[in-house]
């Protein structure tokens, strides 16, 4: 049953898509999750697993196959005037008004959506402030970089001063101030009450922000749960930057027979994850010291990253 806290609730969702002259797509595979308002939600996965699609059925860019979605009480598919008020969504393919200014782009948008002048101004200005756009008010959308135009959709989005409000891709590929200023922009408007569900496949991006999140792959839902939860639900792997005196074949050997997920030799410097428990990493690394002799470590519990690339290729290999 759905609950009055919950902004979304999505129960046994499926989408087939069936083009003409060409074998069905089952995009989604009955997939069931909720999400509490005010919270941040993510959706992650590899190119092609399914996210966009449950985007577009939330936002009733197009209906479902069968299953139930609800956001923000109303039902997608029987209520989709109501459904549309509830949201805003940044869509992966971008939408602006190229020849437009930053501020016109926002004025035209709040216009549409019928924001009296005043309170208008002032979402406005609190939005260019908020994304950092407020210098670049006057260049035309066209003009703006990359990382800045996706800015200005996410803004636009806020703008719209709408209770949940949905990001596909809207935070992949930025460059590091970009991102920066997104992701407080999101953290922020979250802290207020609005309900964000974003997509990504970049999962650094999702464990810094998400509350909680769902991984699906190929339709279907491999994990769910807090980042915590998430990473316990992997094999324990621990990333560990050493630096060694001296580093030689017989080390990249050594270090390669214990099968790292992740392994960058780099000099004297190394990168490596590995997939042990805690007395096992103890163990490797005392080995290491004795044989090579360490002059500087570091080890950290693996980011999601890691655990992402363990699920998928567990779930890959019970199908096989
Ligand atoms: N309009 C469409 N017609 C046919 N197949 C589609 C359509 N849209 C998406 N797909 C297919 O559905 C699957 C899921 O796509 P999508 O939801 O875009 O994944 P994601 O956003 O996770 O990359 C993919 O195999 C994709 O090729
Ligand atoms: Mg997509």
């Amino acid at each position: 049953m759905m609950k009055n806290s919950q902004a979304i609730y999505v129960e046994d969702l499926t989408k087939i898509y069936t083009p003409r002259r060409k074998p069905p797509v089952h995009a989604v595979n009955g997939i069931s999750f909720t999400v509490e308002c005010g919270t941040i939600f993510g959706l992650l996965g590899p190119n092609g697993a399914g996210k966009s699609t449950t985007i577009k059925v939330l936002t009733t860019l197009t209906p479902p196959t069968s299953g139930k979605a609800y956001v923000n009480g109303f039902n997608c598919i029987e209520q989709p005037l109501e459904t549309r008020k509830s949201l805003a969504v940044v869509l992966q393919q971008n939408a602006f008004e190229q020849f437009m200014s930053v501020l016109n782009n926002l004025r035209t948008y709040a216009q549409f959506h019928h924001i009296p002048r005043k309170e208008a101004n002032k979402r406005i200005t609190a939005v260019l402030d908020q994304f950092g756009l407020y210098d670049d008010r006057h260049t035309h959308a066209i003009d703006l970089s990359g990382g800045m135009r996706r800015r200005l959709q996410v803004a636009k989005a806020f703008l719209s001063g709408k209770p949940v409000i949905f990001l596909d891709e809207a935070t992949t590929g930025l460059d590091p101030i970009n991102r920066r200023t997104t992701l407080q922009a999101i953290q922020q408007q979250a802290s207020q009450g609005t309900t964000i569900i974003l997509t990504t496949h970049v999962l650094d991006e999702a464990e810094e922000l998400c509350d909680r999140l769902v991984i699906i792959n190929e339709g279907n839902i491999i994990a769910e749960g807090d980042v915590p939860a998430i990473k316990r639900l992997g094999t324990p792997a621990y990333s560990m930057q050493l630096t060694f005196k001296t580093t030689g074949n017989e080390l990249r050997e050594y270090l390669k027979q214990l099968n790292p997920l992740h392994f960058k030799f780099n000099n004297t410097l190394i990168d490596i994850t590995l997939q042990r428990t805690h007395q096992e990493i103890l163990k490797i690394i005392q080995e290491l010291n004795r044989s090579y002799g360490l002059v500087h470590f570091e080890v950290h519990s693996a980011d999601l990253e890691d655990v992402f690339i363990d699920l998928l290729s567990q779930t890959s290999e019970e199908r096989a």
